[in-house]
């Protein structure tokens, strides 16, 4: 039967169907040359440009209309916009872009991520995803595997870490709320309880999701206890023995205890083994954040890291940083499918329970969300099309790049090591010559000379007291020389600032 949409204008043809491809693909070819056409127009790893430059140039493409009476069609808009959209970019697959845990994604991701979007299948029901929800069971065991869980874990992808830090709590808050007042007691929430008692124990590094989350949950952000670190920026045990002794001597209960495995600056990853003793002890949920630790588990050599992962209740992983996925590829797991019941919900308009019964399974009951998109399938082709050994040597060679910049930064005279890398980070500041000069402002002062230049994207943050530079170092085609480039710009722009 011919497709009656088949002969509209590319502007309003559609994405799926058999014709969908013959749509796409002038359009994708546009896509594509703007891509490039961009990328060369920026010429380095993020426009030369104010933020009001930025946003004139994103003006001009449209010139000024972003909604004119009538379309200027599928291609022009596509081209124009695109090159604009690239040109304004920072780019993390230019080596010099290294600030922040932004991985540059890999191009079969893309691609795959491509047939999600002209599939556009959502993970709430069957008959809305029933490929997708035959895959991500799948896929989610593969990960709870790689994490170390026996079977009968249950997981669900989701936007990130922020979100699986938030299911990590909730599936602990109610876990709570049920050992002490029964099952039906969860459903009345945290009211069931003294709120006032519950207590989330995280090291002082943990990421600030953590404390929202709680507040979010009602648990409440001041109710968690930042545990001091060590000089390894790790959680320190015998705190958390002291925290945890003193909480129970008050008669306060802790619902979580949050190990981190890599930390967002220095990529510390805490005991997890005494970390895990000490949940036990005290009847504490134990969640380990290693949505930036996580892809070392792809790694034999550096999985070593993560010993003790396996004890955790619940685990985020985030494939959108060491995973090389585009935005958003988060994981959460927990080491049993059961403790997702907070989550069960019976909804008639989606896998209703006779269907269910039938034998058309629901995934709703795995996430927070409604409407989801299928990101599982991109992380899917991603792990058919590398597996292990090649995801592993991406997250090595990444590692590597950071224990060679760690080594320059110790051996230039103008610039001082924090802390010797972990995962993929080096976290540094440059140290002005004159004792006149003050540190932080001329750290925080010549990045934003680079990124004003558009020379290169140096992440800043705040550690030991002090503003420090770090470079986040995803990117495995990124060579020492690439490394070195960037040093010695820092090293540059320090000089001259100070002068
Ligand atoms: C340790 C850690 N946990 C959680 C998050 C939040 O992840 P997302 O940005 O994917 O929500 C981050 C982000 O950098 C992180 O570093």
């Amino acid at each position: 039967m011919r497709d009656r949409f088949a002969d509209m204008s590319p502007a309003t043809s559609l994405a799926g169907g058999v014709y969908g491809p013959t749509s796409l693909r002038p359009l994708i070819d546009e896509v594509l040359l703007a891509l490039t056409s961009g990328a060369a127009d920026r010429n380095g790893p993020l426009p030369g440009a104010s933020h009001g430059g930025v946003t004139a140039a994103i003006r001009a493409a449209c010139g000024q209309e972003f909604l004119p009476d009538h379309g200027v069609g599928a291609p022009a808009a596509l081209r124009e916009l695109t090159r604009a959209f690239a040109a304004g970019a920072a780019d993390p697959a230019d080596p010099r872009c290294a600030a922040h845990l932004h991985c540059p994604p890999l191009a079969v991701a893309v691609a795959a991520d491509l047939a999600a979007a002209a599939l556009n299948p959502s993970m709430d029901s069957w008959d809305q995803a029933p490929a997708g929800t035959a895959l991500e069971p799948e896929i989610i065991a593969v990960l709870s595997d790689l994490v170390g869980y026996r079977s009968g874990a249950g997981g669900v992808i989701t936007s990130g870490g922020t979100e699986s830090n938030l299911m990590g709590l909730l599936l602990a808050r109610d876990h709570a709320v049920r050992s002490e007042r029964g099952a039906d007691a969860a459903r009345t929430g945290l009211a069931a309880v003294d709120a006032g008692r519950l207590r989330v124990l995280g090291s002082a590094a943990a990421h600030f999701s953590i404390a929202r989350g709680a507040g979010l949950l009602g648990i409440g952000e001041d109710a968690v206890v930042a545990v001091p670190t060590d000089a390894d920026h790790r959680m320190d045990v015998a705190a958390l023995h002291r925290e945890l002794a003193a909480q129970r001597a008050v008669g306060e209960r802790p619902v979580a205890i949050v190990a981190t495995a890599g930390t967002t600056d220095v990529g510390a990853v805490d005991p997890l083994p005494d970390i895990a003793d000490a949940a036990a002890e005290y009847g504490a949920w134990l969640h380990v954040d290693a949505a930036y630790g996580g892809g070392a588990l792809f790694s034999r050599r550096l999985a070593a890291l993560l010993a003790g992962i396996s004890r955790a209740d619940s685990v985020a992983l985030d494939l959108h940083k060491l995973g090389w996925q585009p935005v958003p590829a988060g994981v959460f797991l927990a080491r049993d499918a059961a403790l997702f019941a907070p989550l069960q919900r019976s909804v008639a308009y989606l896998n209703a329970d006779d269907d269910q019964q039938s034998g058309y399974p629901s995934l709703l009951n795995r996430s927070l969300r409604t409407t989801r998109r299928p990101d599982v399938f991109k992380i899917a082709v991603t792990l058919r099309a590398l597996g292990r050994h090649g995801l592993g040597e991406l997250v090595e060679s990444c590692h590597e790049l950071a224990c060679h910049a760690a080594r320059r930064a110790a051996a230039q005279p103008r610039l001082e090591l924090f802390a010797e890398p972990v995962l993929s980070t080096v976290v540094f500041r440059y140290r002005p010559a004159s004792h006149r000069s003050d540190p932080d402002k001329v750290n925080a002062e010549l990045r934003r000379v680079l990124l004003a230049e558009g020379r290169a994207v140096i992440g800043r943050t705040e550690a030991g007291g002090a503003v420090r530079l770090k470079l986040t170092l995803l990117n495995p085609h990124a060579t020492t020389a690439d490394v070195d480039g960037l040093l010695d710009a820092v090293v540059a722009a320090g000089d001259k600032e100070v002068q």
